[in-house]
């Protein structure tokens, strides 16, 4: 046989075997409509309390590690914590946004209680990030409290692709902003801020693709298999990132941590940052007051509250973090953008035609529950 010849034959097989292989196995990212909630536990939880934990724990946070537990302490009063064995130590080493994240976890908590007609009051524990009690909680039974909309809760996810170019419209801005102009800012992609914001972040993140403490981290929570998502319910699934159809079956079936620390992986990385900046209305920056554990707490409030009202009107939001993780960007970030105060989130934001349902993975009540 000709070597040609046999070339295409056995290229033509290992096309036939790959797309047997896909049609047989694995076609889809598991994603959160898969999952059942079936752990059972010994926590004497009522069916209200169930409910309003799991929608706390629809709250977004860095990589996804849920970084949070609650502590049983009767019904109805819980301490929610710090779990350490989910910080991130390479990109977030004195655990701001691990704190943030607690902060959107209360927000939601708190929206959850309003809808079955509890009213919430916490106490603040914590002085330090790192400190293992946040806050304590005591839900009481009141009467003419508002009643949250759950759905919103349910329907807010992370979209990272498919932007439109629109700047926001004035009527969108003042609803995004309302009651928040002190701390929420929007730099439209018309501005010399968002450009500088765009070149940045592509530095910061090759800065971060190349350095191997967060290269490696990523890579301990990106969850390849259906089988290990389905195992840790947490991480970066590649449904969470985006990736579906041919390319997602052939990272989900071939692909594993030792793959992230490959020069071809990190560049496709950047490459994919490149574009995503390319397309938005602009940037989101949500400031604080200071540094402080309840002024974090209250900023990752305050971006649970933005987050939950955007979907209606077909505007998305992408944290992108790099800038502020980076010391070599951040340190030039206040200044370059003319603002004072400390900039905790930077979120890129934009229309979308198509709004897709949320997909990244939540572990069940049961799983952060501590006595
Ligand atoms: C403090 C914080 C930082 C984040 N940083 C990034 C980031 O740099 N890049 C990114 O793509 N997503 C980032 N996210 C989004 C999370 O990855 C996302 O919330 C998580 O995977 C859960 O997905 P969901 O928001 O769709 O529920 C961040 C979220 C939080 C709360």
């Amino acid at each position: 046989m000709k070597r040609r010849k046999f070339i295409a034959i056995a290229g033509s097989s290992i096309i036939i075997a790959g797309v047997t292989y896909y049609l047989v196995s694995d076609k889809r990212n598991f994603v959160r409509a898969d999952s059942k909630h079936t752990e059972t536990t010994k926590m004497p939880l009522q069916l209200d309390e169930k409910e309003i934990l799991f929608l706390a724990s629809l709250a977004p946070s860095g990589h996804n590690t849920q970084p949070w537990f609650v502590k049983y302490v009767e019904s109805y009063y819980w301490i929610i914590g710090n779990d350490k064995n989910r910080w991130l130590p390479g990109v977030d080493p004195t655990q701001r946004e691990t704190i943030l994240s607690i902060g959107a976890f209360l927000q939601n908590l708190e929206y959850a209680a309003s809808n079955l007609g509890y009213n919430c009051q916490f106490n603040i524990l914590a002085t330090i990030n790192q400190d293992e009690n946040i806050v304590d909680v005591k839900l009481t039974r009141a009467i003419g409290i508002i009643n949250y909309d759950i759905d919103q809760i349910k329907h807010r996810r992370t979209v990272r692709s498919n932007y439109l170019n629109d700047v926001l419209k004035k009527e969108d801005i003042s609803y995004l902003l309302d009651e928040e102009t002190d701390f929420i800012h929007y730099l439209p992609n018309t501005s010399k801020e968002h450009q500088w914001l765009n070149e940045q972040t592509i530095e910061a993140n090759r800065i971060q693709a190349y350095r191997d403490a967060a290269q490696s981290e990523l890579a301990n929570w990106i969850r390849f298999s259906s089988k290990d998502a389905a195992e840790h319910m947490d991480g970066l699934t590649l449904a969470g990132m985006e990736i579906d159809g041919i390319p997602g079956w052939y990272l989900r079936n071939f692909y594993d941590k030792e793959n992230v620390m490959k020069k071809s992986f990190r560049k496709q990385s950047i490459d994919k940052v490149v574009k995503q900046v390319s397309q938005s209305a602009g940037w989101l920056l949500i400031t604080s007051k200071d540094n402080s554990v309840t002024a974090l707490l209250e900023t990752g409030k305050r971006l649970q509250r933005l987050w939950l009202k955007i979907r209606q009107k077909n505007i998305a939001l992408h944290p992108m973090t790099q800038i502020i993780e980076e010391g070599a960007t951040s340190q030039l970030l206040n200044n370059s953008i003319g603002i004072n105060e400390p900039i905790q989130f930077i979120l890129r934001t934009g229309y979308l035609k198509n709004y897709p349902e949320p997909v990244s993975l939540r572990r069940p009540v049961e799983r952060f529950m501590k006595t």
